[in-house]
Protein backbone atom coordinates (compact mmCIF):
# COMPACT_ATOMS: atom_id res chain seq x y z
CA UNK A 1 0.00 0.00 0.00
CA UNK A 2 1.19 3.04 -0.70
CA UNK A 3 1.70 6.12 2.12
CA UNK A 4 -1.45 7.68 0.06
CA UNK A 5 -3.88 5.01 0.16
CA UNK A 6 -2.47 4.15 4.17
CA UNK A 7 -5.32 4.84 6.97
CA UNK A 8 -9.04 3.24 6.42
CA UNK A 9 -12.26 5.06 7.29
CA UNK A 10 -12.16 7.43 9.99
CA UNK A 11 -13.47 6.44 13.68
CA UNK A 12 -13.68 9.52 15.07
CA UNK A 13 -17.00 9.93 17.09
CA UNK A 14 -16.94 13.71 17.88
CA UNK A 15 -17.55 16.18 15.67
CA UNK A 16 -16.33 19.91 16.00
CA UNK A 17 -18.81 21.13 17.89
CA UNK A 18 -18.71 18.75 20.42
CA UNK A 19 -15.23 19.10 21.09
CA UNK A 20 -15.71 23.04 21.17
CA UNK A 21 -18.24 22.94 23.79
CA UNK A 22 -16.14 20.04 26.11
CA UNK A 23 -13.18 21.82 25.60
CA UNK A 24 -14.96 25.16 26.57
CA UNK A 25 -16.81 23.96 29.72
CA UNK A 26 -14.01 21.68 30.83
CA UNK A 27 -11.52 24.49 30.77
CA UNK A 28 -9.22 23.40 28.03
CA UNK A 29 -9.38 26.13 25.35
CA UNK A 30 -11.75 29.26 25.60
CA UNK A 31 -13.04 31.87 22.60
CA UNK A 32 -10.40 34.73 23.22
CA UNK A 33 -11.75 38.27 24.52
CA UNK A 34 -14.87 36.48 25.26
CA UNK A 35 -16.56 38.94 26.92
CA UNK A 36 -16.04 41.36 24.41
CA UNK A 37 -17.84 38.78 22.08
CA UNK A 38 -14.63 36.79 20.96
CA UNK A 39 -12.09 37.72 18.31
CA UNK A 40 -11.81 36.15 15.29
CA UNK A 41 -9.77 32.72 14.56
CA UNK A 42 -7.78 33.51 18.34
CA UNK A 43 -8.63 31.15 21.37
CA UNK A 44 -6.85 31.27 25.17
CA UNK A 45 -5.79 27.96 26.58
CA UNK A 46 -7.77 27.24 30.15
CA UNK A 47 -6.29 25.24 32.90
CA UNK A 48 -6.43 22.10 31.39
CA UNK A 49 -5.48 23.50 28.17
CA UNK A 50 -2.23 24.58 29.36
CA UNK A 51 -0.99 21.34 31.32
CA UNK A 52 -2.00 19.49 27.61
CA UNK A 53 0.03 21.64 24.88
CA UNK A 54 3.22 21.31 28.38
CA UNK A 55 2.73 18.25 27.80
CA UNK A 56 2.66 17.64 23.76
CA UNK A 57 5.63 20.40 23.40
CA UNK A 58 7.59 18.31 26.60
CA UNK A 59 7.24 15.21 24.58
CA UNK A 60 7.94 16.74 21.12
CA UNK A 61 11.36 18.10 23.15
CA UNK A 62 11.97 15.00 24.04
CA UNK A 63 11.82 13.02 21.22
CA UNK A 64 13.74 15.82 19.12
CA UNK A 65 16.34 16.96 21.53
CA UNK A 66 16.78 15.70 24.93
CA UNK A 67 16.11 12.03 23.58
CA UNK A 68 19.08 12.51 20.24
CA UNK A 69 22.49 13.20 20.39
CA UNK A 70 22.60 15.42 16.87
CA UNK A 71 20.13 18.31 17.88
CA UNK A 72 20.14 21.51 19.64
CA UNK A 73 17.63 23.80 20.54
CA UNK A 74 17.50 27.87 20.22
CA UNK A 75 14.87 30.35 20.90
CA UNK A 76 14.67 33.42 18.38
CA UNK A 77 12.91 36.29 18.88
CA UNK A 78 9.37 36.75 17.66
CA UNK A 79 10.52 40.31 15.76
CA UNK A 80 13.37 40.21 14.18
CA UNK A 81 15.03 42.44 11.40
CA UNK A 82 12.36 42.70 8.52
CA UNK A 83 15.46 41.55 6.47
CA UNK A 84 14.94 38.13 7.21
CA UNK A 85 11.88 38.14 5.47
CA UNK A 86 12.64 39.65 2.71
CA UNK A 87 15.35 37.13 2.01
CA UNK A 88 12.69 34.01 3.32
CA UNK A 89 10.84 35.26 0.03
CA UNK A 90 7.56 36.01 2.85
CA UNK A 91 7.37 39.47 2.09
CA UNK A 92 7.33 39.21 -1.71
CA UNK A 93 5.56 35.18 -2.26
CA UNK A 94 3.52 34.64 1.41
CA UNK A 95 0.19 35.11 -0.20
CA UNK A 96 -3.21 33.69 -0.55
CA UNK A 97 -5.42 34.31 -3.73
CA UNK A 98 -8.57 35.99 -2.26
CA UNK A 99 -11.57 36.73 -4.23
CA UNK A 100 -15.01 38.84 -3.08
CA UNK A 101 -18.79 37.78 -3.45
CA UNK A 102 -20.45 40.45 -5.43
CA UNK A 103 -23.77 39.27 -3.81
CA UNK A 104 -22.67 39.02 0.06
CA UNK A 105 -19.28 40.63 0.01
CA UNK A 106 -17.32 37.62 1.53
CA UNK A 107 -14.18 37.59 1.11
CA UNK A 108 -12.91 33.80 0.28
CA UNK A 109 -9.83 31.96 -0.33
CA UNK A 110 -10.01 31.06 -4.27
CA UNK A 111 -8.64 27.66 -3.58
CA UNK A 112 -11.59 26.87 -1.19
CA UNK A 113 -14.52 27.76 -3.79
CA UNK A 114 -16.09 24.41 -4.99
CA UNK A 115 -18.18 24.46 -8.09
CA UNK A 116 -17.99 28.47 -8.59
CA UNK A 117 -20.30 28.89 -5.52
CA UNK A 118 -19.66 31.34 -2.68
CA UNK A 119 -19.76 29.56 0.62
CA UNK A 120 -21.29 31.92 2.21
CA UNK A 121 -24.00 32.87 0.56
CA UNK A 122 -24.52 30.19 -2.09
CA UNK A 123 -24.37 32.75 -5.19
CA UNK A 124 -22.77 31.03 -8.20
CA UNK A 125 -20.58 32.40 -10.42
CA UNK A 126 -20.33 36.33 -9.06
CA UNK A 127 -16.79 36.54 -7.98
CA UNK A 128 -14.48 39.31 -8.24
CA UNK A 129 -11.11 38.57 -10.05
CA UNK A 130 -8.14 37.14 -7.89
CA UNK A 131 -5.90 39.13 -5.63
CA UNK A 132 -2.90 37.85 -3.88
CA UNK A 133 -3.40 38.88 0.19
CA UNK A 134 -0.07 38.85 1.88
CA UNK A 135 -0.29 36.77 5.28
CA UNK A 136 2.35 38.56 7.18
CA UNK A 137 1.22 41.07 10.18
CA UNK A 138 2.59 43.90 9.92
CA UNK A 139 3.62 45.76 13.03
CA UNK A 140 6.30 48.94 14.07
CA UNK A 141 9.14 49.24 15.91
CA UNK A 142 10.64 52.58 17.76
CA UNK A 143 8.83 56.05 18.02
CA UNK A 144 7.65 56.36 14.72
CA UNK A 145 5.40 54.43 12.51
CA UNK A 146 6.00 54.87 8.65
CA UNK A 147 7.61 52.60 6.69
CA UNK A 148 11.43 52.46 7.80
CA UNK A 149 9.76 51.27 11.06
CA UNK A 150 7.65 48.36 9.75
CA UNK A 151 8.53 45.11 10.86
CA UNK A 152 6.54 41.71 11.15
CA UNK A 153 5.93 39.29 13.51
CA UNK A 154 7.28 35.67 12.65
CA UNK A 155 5.36 33.45 10.43
CA UNK A 156 7.36 30.69 11.14
CA UNK A 157 10.04 29.65 14.10
CA UNK A 158 12.23 28.42 11.25
CA UNK A 159 14.03 30.92 9.80
CA UNK A 160 15.56 31.76 13.50
CA UNK A 161 17.16 28.64 12.62
CA UNK A 162 18.66 29.60 9.48
CA UNK A 163 19.78 32.88 10.69
CA UNK A 164 21.45 31.54 13.78
CA UNK A 165 23.20 28.64 11.59
CA UNK A 166 26.47 30.18 12.06
CA UNK A 167 26.15 30.67 15.54
CA UNK A 168 24.98 27.63 16.49
CA UNK A 169 28.14 26.01 14.52
CA UNK A 170 30.94 28.12 15.95
CA UNK A 171 29.44 27.54 19.64
CA UNK A 172 28.61 24.21 19.82
CA UNK A 173 31.09 23.02 17.08
CA UNK A 174 28.83 20.57 15.80
CA UNK A 175 29.88 17.99 12.60
CA UNK A 176 27.49 17.64 10.30
CA UNK A 177 24.50 16.19 10.35
CA UNK A 178 23.30 18.38 12.80
CA UNK A 179 19.48 19.72 13.74
CA UNK A 180 18.41 22.99 15.26
CA UNK A 181 15.10 22.91 16.81
CA UNK A 182 12.82 25.45 18.70
CA UNK A 183 9.27 25.47 19.96
CA UNK A 184 7.66 29.01 20.27
CA UNK A 185 4.46 31.34 18.37
CA UNK A 186 3.71 32.16 14.88
CA UNK A 187 1.31 34.29 13.32
CA UNK A 188 -0.32 34.95 10.20
CA UNK A 189 -3.34 37.09 8.99
CA UNK A 190 -5.41 33.89 8.23
CA UNK A 191 -8.46 34.44 5.99
CA UNK A 192 -10.16 30.77 6.43
CA UNK A 193 -11.81 30.77 9.70
CA UNK A 194 -14.34 28.53 11.75
CA UNK A 195 -12.30 25.69 12.12
CA UNK A 196 -11.25 26.34 16.24
CA UNK A 197 -7.90 25.72 17.36
CA UNK A 198 -6.70 24.47 13.75
CA UNK A 199 -6.43 27.73 12.26
CA UNK A 200 -5.64 30.94 14.19
CA UNK A 201 -3.63 33.68 13.78
CA UNK A 202 -1.20 33.01 16.49
CA UNK A 203 -0.36 29.58 17.08
CA UNK A 204 2.56 27.88 18.51
CA UNK A 205 5.38 25.60 16.00
CA UNK A 206 7.76 22.94 17.06
CA UNK A 207 10.08 23.14 14.17
CA UNK A 208 13.30 21.19 13.66
CA UNK A 209 15.93 22.01 10.48
CA UNK A 210 18.32 19.34 10.06
CA UNK A 211 21.45 20.38 8.32
CA UNK A 212 23.36 17.67 6.30
CA UNK A 213 25.39 16.56 3.30
CA UNK A 214 24.29 17.54 0.39
CA UNK A 215 24.41 13.84 -1.10
CA UNK A 216 22.44 12.05 2.08
CA UNK A 217 19.57 15.05 1.88
CA UNK A 218 16.96 12.31 0.39
CA UNK A 219 17.75 9.41 2.66
CA UNK A 220 17.88 12.03 5.36
CA UNK A 221 13.97 13.25 4.16
CA UNK A 222 12.61 9.67 4.58
CA UNK A 223 14.05 8.71 7.80
CA UNK A 224 12.33 12.24 9.17
CA UNK A 225 8.60 11.30 7.60
CA UNK A 226 9.23 7.75 8.96
CA UNK A 227 10.10 8.95 12.22
CA UNK A 228 8.09 11.72 12.93
CA UNK A 229 5.48 8.92 12.24
CA UNK A 230 6.62 7.22 15.34
CA UNK A 231 6.16 10.42 17.40
CA UNK A 232 2.10 10.54 16.99
CA UNK A 233 1.54 7.06 17.21
CA UNK A 234 3.85 7.84 20.43
CA UNK A 235 1.60 10.03 21.97
CA UNK A 236 -1.82 7.31 21.29
CA UNK A 237 -2.90 8.80 17.91
CA UNK A 238 -4.35 6.09 16.13
CA UNK A 239 -2.43 4.53 12.94
CA UNK A 240 -6.02 4.60 11.17
CA UNK A 241 -6.09 8.38 11.97
CA UNK A 242 -3.01 8.84 10.16
CA UNK A 243 -1.46 8.77 6.93
CA UNK A 244 1.53 10.71 5.18
CA UNK A 245 0.78 12.57 1.97
CA UNK A 246 3.29 13.41 -0.57
CA UNK A 247 2.55 16.96 -2.17
CA UNK A 248 2.03 16.83 -5.88
CA UNK A 249 4.81 19.34 -7.26
CA UNK A 250 2.89 21.43 -8.19
CA UNK A 251 1.89 22.12 -4.82
CA UNK A 252 5.37 22.17 -3.33
CA UNK A 253 6.31 25.62 -1.68
CA UNK A 254 8.90 27.83 -3.28
CA UNK A 255 11.80 26.60 -1.02
CA UNK A 256 10.96 22.84 -1.18
CA UNK A 257 12.16 20.11 -3.34
CA UNK A 258 10.06 17.60 -1.96
CA UNK A 259 7.53 17.79 1.01
CA UNK A 260 5.03 15.64 2.68
CA UNK A 261 2.12 16.12 4.82
CA UNK A 262 1.54 14.14 8.12
CA UNK A 263 -2.33 14.08 7.78
CA UNK A 264 -5.00 13.12 10.51
CA UNK A 265 -8.68 13.08 9.70
CA UNK A 266 -10.13 16.53 11.06
CA UNK A 267 -13.97 16.87 10.84
CA UNK A 268 -13.45 18.52 7.23
CA UNK A 269 -11.92 15.50 5.90
CA UNK A 270 -7.90 14.73 6.32
CA UNK A 271 -5.74 17.83 6.58
CA UNK A 272 -2.46 18.59 7.85
CA UNK A 273 -0.72 18.15 11.00
CA UNK A 274 3.00 18.46 10.15
CA UNK A 275 4.49 19.15 6.96
CA UNK A 276 8.02 17.74 6.49
CA UNK A 277 9.70 19.40 4.03
CA UNK A 278 13.09 18.62 1.87
CA UNK A 279 14.22 22.34 1.51
CA UNK A 280 17.45 21.90 0.12
CA UNK A 281 20.33 24.83 0.29
CA UNK A 282 17.06 27.18 -0.70
CA UNK A 283 17.17 29.02 2.60
CA UNK A 284 20.96 29.06 3.59
CA UNK A 285 21.94 30.16 0.25
CA UNK A 286 19.03 32.72 0.40
CA UNK A 287 20.52 34.49 3.24
CA UNK A 288 23.80 34.51 2.63
CA UNK A 289 22.58 36.22 -0.71
CA UNK A 290 20.72 38.56 1.12
CA UNK A 291 23.08 39.89 4.34
CA UNK A 292 26.38 39.25 2.73
CA UNK A 293 27.97 36.52 5.24
CA UNK A 294 28.77 33.01 3.88
CA UNK A 295 26.64 30.18 5.47
CA UNK A 296 28.44 26.73 4.75
CA UNK A 297 30.18 24.57 6.49
CA UNK A 298 34.14 23.46 6.12
CA UNK A 299 34.17 19.99 5.60
CA UNK A 300 37.69 18.36 7.59
CA UNK A 301 37.08 15.70 5.14
CA UNK A 302 37.48 16.95 1.69
CA UNK A 303 38.75 20.45 3.41
CA UNK A 304 35.87 22.41 1.43
CA UNK A 305 33.28 24.84 2.15
CA UNK A 306 29.66 23.15 1.29
CA UNK A 307 25.87 24.27 1.85
CA UNK A 308 24.30 21.88 3.94
CA UNK A 309 21.23 20.59 2.46
CA UNK A 310 17.76 20.79 4.83
CA UNK A 311 15.49 19.03 6.22
CA UNK A 312 12.35 20.23 8.34
CA UNK A 313 9.57 18.35 9.99
CA UNK A 314 7.69 21.74 11.13
CA UNK A 315 4.22 20.70 13.04
CA UNK A 316 1.93 22.70 15.52
CA UNK A 317 1.10 22.59 19.09
CA UNK A 318 -2.51 23.16 18.49
CA UNK A 319 -2.96 21.09 15.48
CA UNK A 320 -1.51 18.56 17.52
CA UNK A 321 -3.94 19.57 20.49
CA UNK A 322 -7.42 19.16 18.40
CA UNK A 323 -6.09 16.08 16.96
CA UNK A 324 -5.83 14.31 19.88
CA UNK A 325 -8.76 15.38 21.75
CA UNK A 326 -10.84 14.27 18.51
CA UNK A 327 -8.97 11.36 18.19
CA UNK A 328 -9.58 10.56 22.47
CA UNK A 329 -13.29 11.56 22.44
CA UNK A 330 -14.93 8.72 23.01
CA UNK A 331 -18.84 7.44 24.41
CA UNK A 332 -19.81 4.35 25.91
CA UNK A 333 -22.51 2.95 28.81
CA UNK A 334 -21.55 1.99 32.08
CA UNK A 335 -23.90 0.96 34.71
CA UNK A 336 -26.73 1.80 31.82
CA UNK A 337 -25.37 5.59 31.42
CA UNK A 338 -23.54 7.00 28.55
CA UNK A 339 -20.62 8.10 29.32
CA UNK A 340 -18.27 10.40 27.63
CA UNK A 341 -14.40 9.51 27.81
CA UNK A 342 -11.30 11.06 26.27
CA UNK A 343 -8.62 7.96 25.85
CA UNK A 344 -5.98 9.97 26.01
CA UNK A 345 -2.28 8.45 26.52
CA UNK A 346 -1.17 9.31 29.98
CA UNK A 347 2.07 11.50 29.01
CA UNK A 348 -0.50 14.06 26.99
CA UNK A 349 -3.95 13.58 29.64
CA UNK A 350 -3.45 16.94 31.69
CA UNK A 351 -3.92 15.53 34.66
CA UNK A 352 -2.62 11.81 35.54
CA UNK A 353 -3.69 11.20 38.62
CA UNK A 354 -7.11 12.42 40.64
CA UNK A 355 -7.22 11.94 44.16
CA UNK A 356 -11.03 11.48 45.27
CA UNK A 357 -12.50 11.33 48.97
CA UNK A 358 -15.74 8.84 48.61
CA UNK A 359 -17.27 12.04 50.38
CA UNK A 360 -16.73 15.45 52.10
CA UNK A 361 -16.96 13.52 55.12
CA UNK A 362 -14.81 15.61 58.15
CA UNK A 363 -12.37 12.14 58.81
CA UNK A 364 -11.88 11.45 55.05
CA UNK A 365 -10.71 14.64 54.07
CA UNK A 366 -7.79 15.10 56.02
CA UNK A 367 -6.65 11.72 54.70
CA UNK A 368 -7.14 11.69 50.77
CA UNK A 369 -5.60 15.27 51.17
CA UNK A 370 -2.58 13.55 52.87
CA UNK A 371 -2.39 10.93 50.02
CA UNK A 372 -2.62 14.23 47.36
CA UNK A 373 0.32 15.62 49.26
CA UNK A 374 2.14 12.40 48.73
CA UNK A 375 1.51 12.04 45.13
CA UNK A 376 1.64 15.67 43.73
CA UNK A 377 5.49 15.87 43.51
CA UNK A 378 5.55 12.95 41.02
CA UNK A 379 2.22 12.66 39.13
CA UNK A 380 0.22 15.64 37.46
CA UNK A 381 -2.80 15.21 39.86
CA UNK A 382 -5.66 16.80 41.16
CA UNK A 383 -8.00 16.74 44.15
CA UNK A 384 -12.21 16.69 43.56
CA UNK A 385 -14.47 16.50 46.35
CA UNK A 386 -17.64 18.00 45.47
CA UNK A 387 -20.69 15.44 44.57
CA UNK A 388 -21.10 12.11 44.13
CA UNK A 389 -18.37 9.60 43.91
CA UNK A 390 -20.20 8.54 40.65
CA UNK A 391 -20.22 12.01 39.26
CA UNK A 392 -16.58 12.90 40.12
CA UNK A 393 -15.53 9.93 38.19
CA UNK A 394 -17.61 11.22 35.19
CA UNK A 395 -15.85 14.66 35.15
CA UNK A 396 -12.54 13.01 35.18
CA UNK A 397 -13.21 10.55 32.27
CA UNK A 398 -14.23 13.23 30.27
CA UNK A 399 -10.57 15.00 30.86
CA UNK A 400 -9.28 12.11 30.25
CA UNK A 401 -7.52 11.32 33.44
CA UNK A 402 -6.18 7.54 33.27
CA UNK A 403 -6.41 6.63 36.99
CA UNK A 404 -8.59 8.04 40.06
CA UNK A 405 -7.35 7.01 43.43
CA UNK A 406 -10.27 6.40 45.72
CA UNK A 407 -10.15 7.14 49.84
CA UNK A 408 -12.80 5.22 51.66
CA UNK A 409 -13.63 4.61 55.33
CA UNK A 410 -11.78 1.22 54.85
CA UNK A 411 -8.58 3.99 54.53
CA UNK A 412 -8.87 4.91 57.79
CA UNK A 413 -8.14 1.42 59.04
CA UNK A 414 -6.00 -0.34 56.49
CA UNK A 415 -4.07 2.77 54.76
CA UNK A 416 -5.16 1.57 51.60
CA UNK A 417 -6.60 3.35 48.78
CA UNK A 418 -8.76 2.21 45.36
CA UNK A 419 -7.20 3.05 42.05
CA UNK A 420 -9.79 3.14 39.39
CA UNK A 421 -9.07 2.55 35.74
CA UNK A 422 -11.02 4.94 33.16
CA UNK A 423 -11.06 2.79 30.60
CA UNK A 424 -12.50 -0.37 31.79
CA UNK A 425 -13.20 1.26 34.77
CA UNK A 426 -12.05 -1.63 36.81
CA UNK A 427 -10.61 -1.16 40.32
CA UNK A 428 -7.87 -3.12 42.63
CA UNK A 429 -6.81 -1.93 46.39
CA UNK A 430 -3.50 -0.81 47.17
CA UNK A 431 -1.55 0.31 50.34
CA UNK A 432 -0.77 3.99 50.41
CA UNK A 433 3.27 2.61 51.37
CA UNK A 434 3.41 1.33 47.61
CA UNK A 435 0.78 3.39 46.10
CA UNK A 436 3.65 6.08 43.75
CA UNK A 437 5.45 2.61 42.29
CA UNK A 438 2.05 0.82 41.73
CA UNK A 439 0.04 4.06 40.07
CA UNK A 440 3.71 4.33 37.93
CA UNK A 441 3.70 1.07 36.77
CA UNK A 442 0.28 1.23 35.60
CA UNK A 443 0.53 4.47 33.85
CA UNK A 444 3.44 3.03 31.88
CA UNK A 445 1.15 0.18 30.93
CA UNK A 446 -1.30 2.36 29.58
CA UNK A 447 1.20 4.42 27.31
CA UNK A 448 1.68 3.64 23.65
CA UNK A 449 4.37 0.71 22.78
CA UNK A 450 7.71 1.82 22.25
CA UNK A 451 8.49 1.51 18.26
CA UNK A 452 12.20 1.04 17.10
CA UNK A 453 13.26 3.90 15.85
CA UNK A 454 13.67 3.93 11.87
CA UNK A 455 17.49 3.27 10.96
CA UNK A 456 19.44 6.88 10.38
CA UNK A 457 21.47 7.06 7.40
CA UNK A 458 25.15 6.07 7.62
CA UNK A 459 27.63 8.63 7.43
CA UNK A 460 28.71 9.20 3.01
N1 LIG B 1 8.51 26.32 8.33
C1 LIG B 1 7.54 25.66 7.52
C2 LIG B 1 6.17 25.98 7.89
O1 LIG B 1 5.90 26.89 8.66
P1 LIG B 1 3.70 25.27 7.48
O2 LIG B 1 3.17 24.01 6.85
O3 LIG B 1 3.20 26.56 6.99
O4 LIG B 1 5.27 25.15 7.33
C3 LIG B 1 3.94 24.09 9.80
O5 LIG B 1 3.47 25.19 9.04
C4 LIG B 1 2.90 23.66 10.78
O6 LIG B 1 2.50 24.77 11.61
C5 LIG B 1 1.59 23.16 10.16
O7 LIG B 1 1.68 21.80 9.80
C6 LIG B 1 0.61 23.36 11.30
O8 LIG B 1 0.69 22.30 12.23
C7 LIG B 1 1.12 24.63 11.95
N2 LIG B 1 0.37 25.79 11.44
C8 LIG B 1 0.62 26.52 10.34
N3 LIG B 1 -0.27 27.52 10.20
C9 LIG B 1 -1.11 27.42 11.26
C10 LIG B 1 -2.25 28.17 11.71
N4 LIG B 1 -2.68 29.25 11.06
N5 LIG B 1 -2.87 27.77 12.83
C11 LIG B 1 -2.44 26.69 13.54
N6 LIG B 1 -1.37 25.96 13.18
C12 LIG B 1 -0.72 26.32 12.05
Amino acid sequence: MSDQDAGPACEMKADLETITSLAKRRGFVFPSAEIYGGFASTYDYGPLGVEMRRNIRDSWWRWMVHGRDDVVGIEAAIVTNPAVWRASGHVDVFTDALVDCLECRARVRADQIVDDTCPSCGAVGRFTQERDFNLLLRTHVGPVEDESSAAYLRPETAQGMFVNFDNVLNSTRRRLPFGIAQIGKSFRNEITTGQFIFRTREFEQMEMEFFCEPSSGELWYEYWRQERMRWYRSLGLREKHLRLRNHAPEELSHYSKATADIETHYPWGWTELEGVAYRGDYDLKAHTEHSGKPLTYFDPQSNEHLVPHVVEPAAGVDRVMLALLMDAYDEDIVADETRVLLRLAPDVAPVAVAVLPLSRNERLVPTARRVWDVLRPHFRSAYDDAQSIGRRYRRQDEIGTPLCVTVDFDTLDDDAVTIRDRDTTTQVRVGVSVLIEVLRERLNELCPATEAAPAAPAAP
